[in-house]
C-alpha cells in the first residue's frame, strides 16, 4: 500500500525527530513495540524513557526488549505519564527528540484500564514542555472504545490550540473509514521559535 497505516505514519514522524545518541520518550509502552522502535532509532548511545501504569505491560516490554533492541538504553518507569517531567532528570529535559503516544488499552489486557482524557492532556503539555526545537509528538488515539470518542477530541482541542509560531501541527485520519477510524496527531517543535 501506498498511502501509511496511522501506526507506520507515526514511526516514520517519529523516526525522522530522533537522533543518534538522542533521547526519546514512549508516553505508553504497553508491550513495548513503540519502546523498541525508539530503542533502535536512537541506538546504543541513546536512552529511552517509556512510562506505563501497568507492571503487567512493563514485564511484556521488557521482553519485547530484549528480543528487539538488546543493546539499548530504556529505563520502564512505572507511573502515569502525566508524571513525565518529574521523571526526566535534568539533563533530558528541552533534548527529548521524540515523544509517542499510542492511547487506549493494553491489547490483550484489562480493556478497563485505558488513558484518560484529563491524564492524556496533562501529559501532553508536559511533553511539548521536555521536546528539544525540531522534536515531535506523536498520539495515536482510538474511537472504538468507552471513552476513546472523547479523549480523541481532548486531544484535538489540545493540539488545535497550541500558537502557531512555536509548533507545527497535523492531523492525519482516514476520511471513508466507517467504522471508529483511529486519528494521528502530530506535533513539531519549531527550531525558529
Ligand atoms: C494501546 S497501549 C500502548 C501500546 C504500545 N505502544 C505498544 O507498542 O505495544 C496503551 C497503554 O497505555 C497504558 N496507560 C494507561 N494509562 C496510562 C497513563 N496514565 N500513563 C501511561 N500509560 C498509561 C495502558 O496500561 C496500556 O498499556
Amino acid at each position: 500500500m501506498v498511502i501509511p497505516s496511522i501506526l507506520e505514519h507515526a514511526h516514520t514522524l517519529a523516526g525522522r525527530a530522533v537522533e543518534e545518541g538522542g533521547v526519546a520518550v514512549d508516553a505508553t509502552v504497553g508491550n513495548g513495540h513503540d519502546t523498541a522502535f525508539l530503542a533502535r532509532a536512537v541506538g546504543p548511545d541513546g536512552s529511552v524513557v517509556g512510562f506505563d501504569v501497568q507492571e503487567k505491560a512493563l514485564a511484556e516490554a521488557r521482553e519485547c526488549l530484549e528480543a528487539e533492541a538488546p543493546a539499548a538504553s530504556v529505563r520502564l518507569v512505572h507511573a502515569g505519564h502525566q508524571t513525565l517531567a518529574r521523571h526526566l532528570d535534568e539533563a533530558k529535559q528541552g533534548r527529548v527528540g521524540a515523544i509517542m503516544f499510542n492511547l487506549g488499552y493494553l491489547p490483550g489486557g484489562d480493556h478497563s484500564i485505558t488513558t484518560r482524557p484529563e491524564t492524556t492532556r496533562q501529559a501532553l503539555k508536559a511533553s511539548a514542555e521536555v521536546l528539544r526545537p525540531g522534536g515531535v509528538i506523536t498520539t495515536v488515539a482510538y474511537t472504538g472504545h468507552e471513552g476513546g470518542k472523547a479523549e480523541a477530541e481532548a486531544v484535538e482541542t489540545w493540539v488545535s490550540a497550541l500558537p502557531q509560531e512555536q509548533f507545527r501541527a497535523l492531523s492525519y485520519r482516514f476520511p471513508n473509514w466507517s467504522n471508529d477510524p483511529p486519528r494521528l496527531f502530530a506535533v513539531e517543535k519549531r527550531r525558529d521559535a
